[in-house]
């Protein structure tokens, strides 16, 4: 995939002024290339903000986001080449990680080779 640094904050509302303004606080974070991640938290902590920064469908308030050292905080999903599985409605349990991840291709009518090339890295007992 890329390796993805972020160093940023987000107020859903304008003009934030004390913590309770933001979503997610100031942070720093970096998620190496090929690592496996969980994101653990309480209700409204801000799981969800974060992956929907990270995928492009929220631009952070304030700050930027690296994919392998390019800015790419203003880009869309479809430029960053990312896929995000949401949480609802949910995933398909009849389906493997990558059957999930490559669905919404197949529904697409995009053809498996056009997959960002996750898919060959995927580990086989996903797949
Ligand atoms: N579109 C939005 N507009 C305004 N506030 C929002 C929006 N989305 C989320 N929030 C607020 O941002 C904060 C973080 O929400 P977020 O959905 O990221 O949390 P979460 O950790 O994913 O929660 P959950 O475990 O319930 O899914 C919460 O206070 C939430 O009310
Ligand atoms: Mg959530």
């Amino acid at each position: 995939m890329a390796r993805i640094e972020l160093d940023m904050a987000h107020a859903y509302r304008p003009n934030p002024k004390q913590d309770s303004d933001y979503a997610l606080l100031p942070l720093k974070m970096t998620f190496d290339d090929g690592g496996a991640y969980a994101l653990l938290g309480p209700s409204g902590c801000g799981k969800t903000t974060l992956l929907n920064i990270m995928s492009g469908l929220v631009t952070p308030s304030q700050g930027t986001v690296l994919f392998d050292g390019r800015d790419v905080t203003q880009a869309s999903p479809q430029q960053r080449n990312i896929a995000q599985v949401f949480q609802f409605p949910v995933i398909y349990d009849t389906m493997t990680v990558a059957e999930n991840l490559a669905f919404p291709c197949a529904t697409a009518r995009c053809p498996r080779s056009r997959l960002p090339n996750a898919w060959a890295r995927l580990p086989r007992c996903w797949k």
